[in-house]
């Protein structure tokens, strides 16, 4: 069975609770995306020019330095535009996000992005932020709003696909991204900061590239009860993008009741490594063969950022002709000094420069089967290495990786360009259900970095969650104890020594007043902290108490429990051991276990001690205040965006219209040379091509106020020009106002007789009420609500006041048939606008006359329906009494009969009801639905 089946069951169930998830593969070079939603199954967010993939990255555009005016263009356009302007282009920032200015990253980010300029973000430790040479500062940016823009884009992409489905709301806020399995806790903090900049209320969390391809690779699979083996089974998955190359380790293990359980167990990865070094490496060869040809010594980067712009775009279709050709003509039009570049590259030149970065390639596989120690020894005892990523295709890779790995352990059965997004997506449902389903997919994530925490300043920093431990989950470590009455106490916490921020409590002596330990004077207060690794795998500090602790157990606080856990051991420690075992998954058990633990040792609950807020020596991740700030931005820009979509949406509409019209002047030219004169057309003409021409040239920072007035202007034109072409078909003559008048009287008299009509037939109705005694008022005012509920009633009015200035035109008309002389002074135009105005509101009046009569008939039959109604109530009223008054007549007995009488009377009354039922089809069927009603009407 496919998995992804059952997950769409899964999803179908709980459909209504559901919004819809996005999964992002946000890539160095090309960014996927999948959407998954009611209706929706894991489906690709097309761009808008349908492709599968769009660029990562973004190109700003700005009407002048000085100007505020800023357009973003997204998607395949970016290619050429940053050709043509290298230093506007933000592309290929995935290595950047939570990097410095300072790290080697940057430094190499800048070599192969022309004309690109970083400044530090000094608000952020030497963050980084673009300049793009805008006057106003607030265009800079920082690498999280570029990935915010982008992943916002897709958002509004998504949205547009749900809008088009019928089954799904139009709501994206569940969104998950995937992350270098080696990324940093700073680059995932960007990537999290970058998410809620680009307005997605709920991340689900991240995924690591390769958990998601997994994912993907074991949810495509089928496994039968022949795979039932509960035996771990070992693959790979190798990903080479543009910027990286990761390998993977992961195993799967299917139980003997078909449970699969997927862990992953270790990577390798080469931070630099990809297909945009290959592109490099090629940029290389061509850079020294126009050194050459142009007879330049001076090697230093002699290219202004465009040329440099154009010879890697070349450099980049080498990359992909020299897959499949062996050679690459080289031809560059009027490229450096108004002289052109030509030359060749060969699949053999290509290869020979790169050929010390073979190891490169197929080093990450080595690496995680060397972390693994109890998995696979070699590649041998793989079932198979999954490829995902671009760069895959590249022959060179492709021989590299079938020498290491022998072409049989190679499996394509994913999409080694959508598998990642799609991985993605399914975590995110994950994430989102929480569901333990028997047909899912268990997880087992580890860990990657050691996270180490040490204390005050020492050097000596103490591992919490090291490489290798599964991921999600909490520790309580205790930290340091009281007994030098410590008035300050600094938690540092590390990822594989790198410090990543520092928590600086103070004031502890003041905090822990109140708090004391029991009458035993040995115990001595100590300070633990909960430590953290989330599903994320980010490393945090998550609580921190101060709790009673018996000397004689304490066996040295924090570095010896530690150390104890690797052998050292004593019954306190067990203790401890025993303690932490059911301790914390999250915050809420955490509370809890120590709180238990505690009563159980009589010893006074711990004190918490509230967090504060940590100090990053790194990349600082974008405060509260910043992130305000640039989410305001974001919002700005995009507003602006909207304006602009309205504003040439509405200049085509003129445009459209001008053109039309143009058309349909010259198409009736003929009928309307008779009513005006040449020059009087050319006007109209020339007003077109007025239009025409102020779109064109003058309406750059037309408003749409003033597009809107434009478009007004025209339909004026419009509809006089119109009236000259219908004049013509139209008996303008005193005799044809006659007929004219006729007709338009014609209807005032139907409406009376209708009116009459009408009146008499309620009037009839109100007798048949009164006649059986029934209130017709009241039913009177029920029904004029529930017309009004549905807006007959309103209808009436309407007709009221359309009735009143229908005769008032009607009746200037009618005047005028009578004085011929006042009649030919009028000018043909004139008359035409007056028969085509009564023309039109008879044309009215008909559709009202209509609608009053539906009216009419929907309150008969209201009435009359209520009047069966009240009559069989009646009915059965009386029969109801007749019983009774035969039982009193028959029974003359003490109480207690009479009680029981009434007892059966009450069924009798049942029988009754049924048999009226029976008889009055299914009127009375609807009648326990309708009483109930009623009592609200007659309140209203
Ligand atoms: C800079 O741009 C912002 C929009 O993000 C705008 O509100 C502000 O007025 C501009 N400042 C200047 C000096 O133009
Ligand atoms: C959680 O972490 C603690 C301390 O590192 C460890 O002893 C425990 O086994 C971990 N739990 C799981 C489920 O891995
Ligand atoms: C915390 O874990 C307990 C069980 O260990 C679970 O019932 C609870 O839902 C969890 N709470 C959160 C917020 O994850
Ligand atoms: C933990 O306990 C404290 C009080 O001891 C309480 O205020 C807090 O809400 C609890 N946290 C959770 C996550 O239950
Ligand atoms: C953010 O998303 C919400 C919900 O989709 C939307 O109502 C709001 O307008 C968005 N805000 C911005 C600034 O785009
Ligand atoms: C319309 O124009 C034709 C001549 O093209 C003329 O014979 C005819 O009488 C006109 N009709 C009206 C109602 O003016």
């Amino acid at each position: 069975m496919k998995l992804q089946l059952v997950v769409l069951l899964i999803l179908c169930v709980l459909s209504s609770a559901f919004g819809a998830i996005l999964g992002v593969d946000y890539g160095q070079q090309f960014t996927k995306s999948v959407l998954l939603a009611p209706g929706i199954s894991f489906e690709i967010v097309l761009t808008d020019e349908g492709k599968r993939k769009d660029f990562s990255g973004i190109s700003l555009r700005g009407s002048s330095p000085e100007l505020a005016e800023l357009e973003r263009v997204y998607g395949s356009q970016i290619g050429s535009l940053c050709t043509r302007f290298p230093q506007s282009c933000i592309t290929g920032i995935k290595p950047l996000l939570g990097k410095s200015i300072n790290d080697q990253v940057t430094l190499d980010y800048l070599s192969n992005h022309f004309g690109v300029k970083l400044l530090p973000d000094d608000s952020r430790s030497n963050g980084i932020k673009f300049d793009l040479g805008f006057v106003n500062q607030s265009y800079q940016f920082v690498p999280e709003e570029i990935m915010a823009m982008n992943l916002n884009e897709i958002k509004q992409r998504a949205l547009g696909d749900l809008d088009a489905n019928p089954h799904a709301q139009s709501i994206v806020e569940d969104i998950t991204v995937s992350v270098s399995p080696f990324a940093t806790h700073e680059t995932k903090q960007s990537y999290l900061d970058a998410i809620k900049l680009a307005n997605f209320s709920n991340p689900l969390g991240l995924v690591d590239e390769g958990t998601a391809v997994a994912l993907n690779y074991l949810s495509n699979r089928k496994f039968d009860k022949s795979d039932f083996s509960n035996q771990k089974i070992y693959n790979l998955v190798y990903d080479a993008g543009a910027g990286s190359t990761t390998a993977t380790l992961f195993s799967y293990n299917v139980s003997f009741t078909g449970k699969v359980t997927l862990e992953i167990e270790s990577i390798g990865y080469d931070e630099s490594f990809g297909g945009q070094l290959l592109t490099q490496s090629i940029y290389n060869i061509l850079y020294e063969k126009f050194l050459q040809q142009f007879n330049i010594k001076d090697a230093d980067d002699v290219l202004p950022p465009k040329v440099a712009s154009r010879l890697q775009e070349t450099a980049e279709r080498a990359k992909i002709i020299l897959s499949v050709n062996a050679d690459f003509q080289v031809s560059l039009e009027n490229f450096y000094d108004d002289k052109d570049f030509k030359t060749v590259v060969t699949r053999e030149e290509f290869e020979d420069i790169n050929s010390d970065l073979m190891s490169r390639s197929t080093s990450p596989i080595l690496t995680a089967l060397r972390d693994c120690p109890s998995g696979p020894k070699s590649v041998k005892d793989l079932q198979s290495v999954i490829l995902n990523g671009g760069s895959t295709r590249v022959p060179f890779i492709q021989k590299h990786l079938s020498q290491l790995l022998g072409d049989d352990k190679i499996s394509k059965t994913v999409n080694a360009d959508e598998s990642c997004a799609l991985g993605t997506t399914l975590e995110g449902l994950k994430l989102k259900t929480q569901l333990e389903n028997q047909k899912e997919i268990k997880l087992i994530e580890r860990s990657f970095h050691n996270y180490e925490t040490s204390i005050d300043n020492m050097d000596s920093q103490t591992i919490v969650f090291k490489s290798g431990d599964v991921a999600d989950n909490s520790t309580k470590v205790p930290l340091a104890d009281m007994s030098d009455k410590r008035d300050e106490l600094s938690v540092n916490l590390y990822e594989d020594g790198h410090l990543i921020k520092s928590y600086e409590f103070k004031d502890l002596q003041k905090k822990i007043e109140k708090f004391t330990c029991s009458k035993n004077s040995d115990d001595i207060k100590e300070i633990s902290g909960v430590f953290t690794l989330d599903h994320n795998k980010m490393f945090d500090l998550t609580d921190l108490y101060i709790e009673c602790k018996s000397s004689d157990k304490q066996s040295g606080g924090f570095f010896k429990k530690l150390l104890s856990k690797d052998g050292e051991d004593s019954q306190a420690t067990e203790d401890e051991e025993a303690k932490e075992t059911d301790s914390p998954k999250n915050e809420t058990s955490s509370n809890s276990t120590i709180t238990k633990s505690n009563t159980k040792s009589k010893q006074p609950k711990p004190l918490r001690i509230p967090l504060v807020k940590p100090a990053y020596p790194h990349v600082k991740p974008l405060s509260r205040t910043t992130k305000d700030r640039l989410f305001s931005k974001l919002a700005y820009l995009n507003a602006k965006d909207e304006e602009r979509i309205i504003l040439d949406h509405v200049r085509n509409i003129l445009e459209g219209q001008c053109y039309e019209l143009r058309s349909h002047i010259e198409d009736n030219e003929e009928a309307i040379l008779k009513e005006i004169s040449e020059n009087e057309l050319e006007a109209y003409q020339q007003f077109v091509r007025d239009t025409i021409e102020w779109l064109d040239f003058d309406s750059d920072n037309a408003s749409l106020e003033e597009l809107r007035e434009k478009i007004r202007e025209l339909n004026q034109n419009k509809k006089k020009l119109d009236s000259f072409i219908e004049m013509n078909q139209t008996d303008l003559s005193l005799d044809g106002f006659k007929k004219l008048y006729e007709e338009g009287s014609k209807i005032v008299m139907q409406i009376q007789s209708h009116m009459l009509e009408f009146g008499s037939e309620v009037s009839e109705i109100r007798q048949k009420y009164e006649g059986e005694g029934f209130a017709f008022d009241k039913e009177n005012d029920r029904i004029k609500l529930q017309l009004l509920s549905k807006g007959d009633e309103n209808k009436m009015m309407a007709l009221d006041k359309n009735l009143a200035s229908y005769r008032e035109d009607l009746t200037e008309i009618g005047d005028l048939t009578g004085k011929e002389k006042k009649f030919n002074k009028l000018s043909k135009f004139q008359l035409y606008e007056k028969y085509d105005a009564l023309a039109q509101k008879i044309v009215q009046m008909l559709a009202d006359v209509k609608s009053i009569e539906e009216s009419h008939k929907a309150r008969v039959g209201l009435f009359n329906a209520k009047f069966e109604k009240l009559l069989a109530r009646k009915k059965q009223k009386e029969y109801r009494e007749k019983l009774k008054e035969e039982k009193k007549a028959n029974t003359k007995k003490d109480e207690e009969e009479q009680e029981e009488a009434d007892f059966i009377e009450d069924d009798d009354i049942e029988e009754v009801n049924s048999q009226t039922t029976q008889q009055q089809s299914s009127e009375s069927s609807t009648e326990g639905e309708k009483s109930t009603e009623s009592p609200v009407h007659d309140e209203l």
